[in-house]
């Protein structure tokens, strides 16, 4: 007996159509217009879509940063996940610098064992060559492992930020082992000058930390990074793309490299300096996250990108901070802890100001959410709704209203970036491999469920 998804719409990225979904076990058995439900536990989806879960490809869960801890942990992050639709997530490991990367493997499997939720994979951030290069070495070991991506940060001076030259050499071996490199791009040298400059003046207010980092710094970073991954045939993929400058960036660049890729994230197609920091209060160190806000008219050239191809893929970033750990910066905005929550609305804001207003086509929006992010990423059994991949399923409730509240949110955080907010469409039941995990919208599974995710190296999805 399996479980059949009965009278929903099928909304994948080719299309959408009246289907039934038949469930074994933790796969898909059967996509078919009408399927014989006499032995089977039905599930009615009348006036629902059916969708693939959502994969988020951007988290730091539990992650030390900026002197403190990131506030969700694998389990409630993967919750907040489950809760807003998303079935998977691609997490970041932090290479400790004078550590190796198996060491920062563990760690993170640690973090994760008994408490992820759904589904979850990695990528290396690599800090450090070790010694004699021993680092590129140890990436052959990464990708066995399903590891295939790193991470790269050309901000975080002292911290995270890597020099060209580094950046070079790991291009070069993702380049051989069919790897992709993931890139922080803003240009932190010069950032941290201008961020010493204005805390010399007395610009210590949350919104100076928006107006420290350009749109330039971002898109100069873009172009260097695009450039080193092109001379070494490197598929590399710009995470968090906020503005227009850093999209001219990489679009020409793709008109002679097809192997640039880049996300942009929720917070950046809605959220803006004049609307969220404005500069009047300390409440803005919210919105304190990097990339920083931008100004608005950056917003439709973003939603743009998104519907023509520029940019493939929508992720959270979902980098969680109480009120009491952003007070750590009050007096100087360089020590709030950069990041905010997001992992649980991604789908909620992306419907209503996407496909609502018709900016995305339901079909695209599948796309950008789960399909292209399990591709690129080399989630083989994700992001599509065809026999044999894993039962991923989300069934969305597009004429559902709800506000969203930090007071009824399953993120730890005590605030939300979109407080108040009603939107139309929202996530009404999860499975995930087979297995229901959120009924109407609460989580009902049990804590530490959730598998690693081993993925394929497929160069970011070109190979
Ligand atoms: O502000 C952010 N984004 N914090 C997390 C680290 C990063 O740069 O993604
Ligand atoms: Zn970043
Ligand atoms: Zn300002
Ligand atoms: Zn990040």
């Amino acid at each position: 007996m399996g479980i059949l998804i009965q009278n929903g719409t099928v909304v994948t990225a080719e299309g959408s159509r009246r289907a039934d979904v038949l469930i074994d076990g933790e796969r898909i058995e059967q996509v078919a217009p009408r399927i014989d439900g006499s032995e089977h536990r039905i599930v009615d989806a009348e006036g629902l879509l059916v969708m693939p879960g959502g994969i988020d490809v951007h988290t730091h869960l539990d992650m030390p940063f900026g002197g403190t801890v990131s506030a969700d942990d694998y389990r409630t992050g993967t919750i907040a996940a489950a809760v807003g639709g998303t079935t998977s997530v691609i997490d970041f490991a932090l290479q400790s610098r004078g550590h190796s990367l198996a060491e920062a493997l563990e760690t993170w499997l640690a973090k994760s064992r008994g408490k992820a939720c759904v589904d979850y994979s990695l990528h290396m951030a690599i800090t450090d060559l070790g010694a004699d290069g021993a680092t590129l070495d140890e990436m052959e070991a990464m990708v066995a492992t399903g590891v295939t991506s790193f991470k790269l940060f050309m901000a975080y001076p002292n911290v995270l930020m890597i020099d060209d030259g580094l950046m070079f050499r790991v291009m070069q071996r993702a380049a051989a082992l069919n790897a992709l490199c993931c890139i922080h791009a803003e240009n932190g040298s010069a950032i941290d000058v201008v961020v010493a400059q204005m805390l010399a003046e007395g610009k210590t207010a949350p919104h100076f930390h928006a107006h420290s980092r350009s749109a330039k710094a971002e898109a100069e970073a873009t172009h260097r990074a695009i450039a080193l991954a092109e001379m070494t045939g490197c598929a590399v993929y710009i995470v968090h793309l906020s503005n227009e400058e850093a999209l001219r960036e990489l679009k020409h660049a793709q008109r002679h490299y097809d192997r640039a890729l880049a996300e942009t994230c929720t917070q950046y197609l809605v959220l803006s300096i004049e609307d969220q920091m404005p500069g009047e209060s300390w409440d803005e160190s919210k919105f304190v996250f990097t990339p920083p806000l931008r100004e608005k008219k950056n917003q439709e050239p973003l939603w743009r990108a998104l519907d023509d191809g520029t940019l493939s893929v929508v992720s959270t970033d979902h980098c969680p901070f109480t009120t009491e750990q952003k007070a750590m910066g009050r007096g100087d905005f360089s020590k709030i802890p950069n990041g905010g929550p997001g992992i649980e609305n991604r789908l909620q804001v992306l419907w209503n100001f996407g496909v609502n207003s018709g900016r995305i086509s339901p079909e695209r929006f599948v796309e950008l959410t789960s399909t292209a992010p399990a591709r690129i990423f080399g989630m083989t059994q994700k992001g599509e709704l065809k026999p044999g991949k894993d039962a991923d399923i989300l069934l969305w409730d597009p004429k559902q209203r709800y506000t969203i509240q930090a007071a009824t949110q399953c993120m730890a955080t005590d605030y939300n970036m979109f407080e108040g907010w009603t939107v139309q469409g929202n996530a009404k039941h999860v499975f995930s491999r087979g297995e229901l995990v959120v009924e109407d919208g609460n989580w009902i599974g049990e804590t530490g469920r959730g598998r690693f995710i081993a993925r394929a190296a497929n160069a970011g999805g070109f190979a």
